[in-house]
């Protein structure tokens, strides 16, 4: 299937994961993180992994890269197929830790919400920048400060030669977050994976920095894992998207169908939480009623049930897998022929830009 892939040429996706389980060892008992999931990521695509927060988003995908804490995490299944284009794909998931450092910063690059906490506060913006191209690229001295400036001017930083010499807090949240988009991009990875980068930033600077990873996955091709709890963001730029609950992907589709016909409740009351421009200012948000899961005593069936309003006696015992609905869109509910009608009489609310 190439059915991800916008350019839909190459047979063999970036990332194929295939039945990815991780769980924590706890003292209170076994946290079930990630239950089982697969997806697959096309060359050069942009997935958006959209869920409340603990529903496993970082988890699942930082897991890839082992940046997890084993113990008390530990990968109880699964395999993390990467084609970086260069031979037969590679199971991330059993790569030796050398193996894996060369394939983590170089080929896939992480980008965390808290710019502060990945910078060093005592050490320049210019030399953590080319700390990263001399462990990544091997290249030192002039050259790692000239491609410094060359990345720091890409993101969009002003007079970027004056600034190589300032440290982080002299940088405001936005401007930190671009740093760290640049040292990650330095290298020029395959696959860019953000974990809810802009949550700590105002609106306005969100967006710019939306719109900078959308310029800079077009100039360099590179595909891109947006982490958020937030679908609107994900509208500004993703071409596909999972919905997590619980540890699992209760829905998976391109953009826009998941704003055009969401066929999960959970999604459904995603969508309902984001704000509408097209509604009076102070309609009030529509939240999912209910909270969200105990990971340690996961509901029985589909665990979304509790909070459901379409359940029935089936959802309390049987969880449902991810049923195809057409070739690119699929659902874990039994009743996603409902939840479906029920969302094409509402109005959706706005989605991607045409
Ligand atoms: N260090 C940890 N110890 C125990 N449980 C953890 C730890 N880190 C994450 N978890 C649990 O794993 C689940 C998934 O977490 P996470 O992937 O961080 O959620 P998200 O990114 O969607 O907010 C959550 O229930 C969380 O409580
Ligand atoms: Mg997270």
């Amino acid at each position: 299937m190439t059915l991800n892939s916008p350019q839909g040429k190459q047979n063999t996706p970036l990332l194929d994961v295939q039945d990815l389980e991780v769980a924590f060892f706890t003292k209170d008992g076994v946290v079930a993180a990630v239950n089982g999931i697969s997806y697959r990521l096309g060359h050069g695509d942009i997935l958006g992994i959209v869920g409340e927060s603990g529903s496993g988003k970082s988890v699942s995908s930082l897991a890839l890269l082992r940046l997890i804490p084993e113990p008390p995490a530990r990968i109880l299944g699964g395999r993390a197929l990467f084609a970086d284009g260069t031979g037969a794909p590679r199971d991330l998931l059993k790569m030796a830790p050398e193996e894996l450092r060369g394939v983590r910063g170089r080929q896939i690059a992480v980008i965390f919400q808290d710019p502060m906490t990945s910078l060093n506060p005592v050490m320049t913006i210019g030399n953590q920048i080319a700390e990263a191209i001399r462990v990544n690229l091997g290249q030192g001295g002039r050259a790692a400060r000239k491609r410094a400036i060359e990345v720091l001017s890409h993101v969009g930083i002003p007079r970027a030669a004056e600034r190589l010499d300032d440290y982080p807090h002299q940088f405001s949240g936005g401007m930190r977050q671009r740093v760290m988009i640049a040292m990650a991009i330095s290298c020029e990875p395959k696959l860019l994976i953000a974990d809810e980068p802009t949550t700590a930033l105002d609106v306005t600077i969100q967006a710019q920095i939306v719109d900078l990873v959308k310029r800079l996955q077009a100039e360099m091709g590179m595909a891109v894992i947006w982490i958020t709890h937030d679908l609107g963001v994900i509208a500004r730029l993703a071409h596909r998207v999972n919905v997590m609950y619980a540890g699992s992907i209760v829905e998976m589709a391109p953009i826009r169908e998941i704003f055009r016909a969401p066929s999960h409740p959970y999604t459904l009351g995603l969508l309902n939480s984001v704000p509408r421009p097209d509604l009076p200012r102070d309609a009030e948000l529509a939240y999912i009623e209910g909270a969200p899961p105990d990971m340690v005593r996961l509901p029985s069936g589909c665990a979304f049930h509790p909070r459901c309003a379409y359940r029935r006696e089936r959802c309390l015992s049987e969880k449902p897998p991810l049923l195809p609905i057409d070739a690119e869109h699929s659902a874990a509910c039994w009743y996603w022929e409902e939840v479906r009608a029920a969302s094409a009489r509402a109005t959706p609310p706005q989605g991607p830009a045409t």
